[in-house]
């Protein structure tokens, strides 16, 4: 018999690991609406073209990592590379540009991307995705990026910095690509068959590449930081004089110009110790121009989304505490077949009146009182043909040991008040 593995690039998330993502989705969302921001979930399958438009047919995310396919009806269809073109969708598509500005949405859920599994890489892996929509000002920028920090800083990340830099505007930034190309045509021989293919189809993405050879080329290449029109300057300059006077760390990087091509001016990561490689576990930036290029009016935006994967494995490693998950704290136990029914009705009436209860299902009373130790049941109550005889119920307090019979119709107050 063939035995089945799970997909390459995804995983399992086992129930011991459950509470580390309970908190999580808990504490981001709790964070996000402390920041004013509410909840939006898109489909995790969008129209192939809206992912080619928004986010650019030479990104390495469309061009190589998308999972695009035709469905049943002969449509084209990809699973969600990312969250920000859909929600633009479903904002335009549900004429949220009447809201007061800014409109601020946040989302959780699976991101697939064809990638090459590592640590802290998957095929399948979720994101924390928000986006304040409909603001020119650094402010919205800065209020993102503190929002990025307030989440890591919450997670027990360490020696939090910005990576920053401002990618221009179609204004600026065409002007600053030329100079780009012919910086890099000048050292043809020096460079990788990757950027060598980069300059032609997505010149920026050279500034990106990790290759040994091409390090001095791009540490002597011309910056954008020199070449921003008024504007953009004027924006980066602000928004570095927020963070100054906030004393948050940052570090204005030249080569930071993040793999979609929506954004404009600013882009940024956030930084922490610890993480190894895999130091960005959330980055983002403004997109000025993507609504509109989706058939939207013209509304200033910016957004970032973190890894989730990545802070679970932070949290891990850091054996950072989390809250358990619920658990039953009533086990009800029956002693010999013909007390079965008389257990499962006193189980629906404890469940009814709102106690986290469980029942046997079979075994003999030991095995049931040993399944209750397993659960952490609090008390066990026992149900056998001379309980019902006498109309009481047995209650095992499951840590003395002791126990004591409870009139049937008193025990629902009586585990109320002894265990609140
Ligand atoms: P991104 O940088 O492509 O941005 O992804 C954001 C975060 O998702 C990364 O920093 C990383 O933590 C995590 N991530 C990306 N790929 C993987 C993977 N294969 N496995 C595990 N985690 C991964 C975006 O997706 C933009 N939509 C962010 C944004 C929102 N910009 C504006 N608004």
């Amino acid at each position: 018999m063939t035995r089945f593995s799970r997909p390459t690039g995804t995983q399992d998330i086992l129930p011991e690991d459950q509470p580390y993502w309970e908190h999580l989705r808990t504490r981001v969302a709790e964070i996000a609406c402390s920041y004013g921001f509410v909840r939006i979930d898109t489909p995790m399958f969008e129209a192939t073209q809206l992912f080619t438009r928004g986010v650019g047919e030479a990104t390495d995310i469309v061009e190589k990592e998308m999972y695009a396919f035709k469905d049943k009806g002969d449509h084209d269809i990809a699973l969600r590379p990312e969250f920000t073109a859909g929600v633009m969708r479903a904002y335009i598509e549900n004429g949220m540009q009447v809201l007061p500005k800014p409109v601020k949405l946040y989302s959780i859920g699976p991101i697939f991307r064809y990638e090459r599994p590592q640590a802290g890489r998957f095929r399948q892996f979720y994101q924390f995705n928000a986006e304040v929509i409909g603001v020119q000002s650094p402010l919205a920028d800065l209020e993102i990026m503190l929002l990025g920090w307030d989440i890591y800083a919450s997670f027990g990340f360490q020696n939090l910095s910005f990576q920053v830099n401002s990618t221009g505007c179609p204004k600026c930034r065409p002007q600053y690509i030329e100079q780009l190309k012919t910086h890099y045509k000048a050292h043809k021989a020096e460079i990788c068959d990757d950027c060598k293919r980069r300059l032609q189809v997505n010149p920026l993405r050279v500034l990106d590449c990790k290759q040994e050879q091409c390090q001095p080329v791009m540490e002597s290449a011309p910056k954008m930081m020199r070449h921003l029109c008024k504007e953009c300057d004027e924006h980066f300059a602000a928004l570095r004089g927020y963070l100054d006077s906030l004393e948050r760390q940052y570090t204005v990087n030249h080569k930071l110009v993040r793999g979609l091509d929506y954004y404009t001016k600013t882009v940024f990561e956030v930084w922490a110790e610890g993480i190894g490689a895999q130091s960005a576990v959330c980055g983002g930036g403004r997109y000025d121009g993507l609504i509109e290029l989706l058939g939207g009016p013209a509304t200033p935006s910016v957004g970032f989304a973190v890894g989730m994967e990545r802070v679970v494995m932070v949290m891990k490693d850091q054996n950072t505490p989390v809250p358990p998950l619920p658990e039953p704290t009533v086990f009800v136990a029956f002693l010999g077949k013909a007390s079965q029914h008389y257990a499962v009705q006193l189980l629906v009436k404890l469940r009814q009146t709102g106690i986290a209860a469980l029942g046997a299902m079979s075994g003999s009373l030991r095995s049931q009182l040993r399944q209750a130790d397993k659960n952490k049941a609090r008390i066990t109550l026992i149900v056998g043909e001379d309980e019902i005889a006498q109309g009481v119920v047995t209650l095992r307090d499951m840590k003395t040991g002791s126990q004591e019979a409870i009139p049937m119709g008193q025990i629902v107050n009586v585990i109320q008040q002894r265990f609140p």
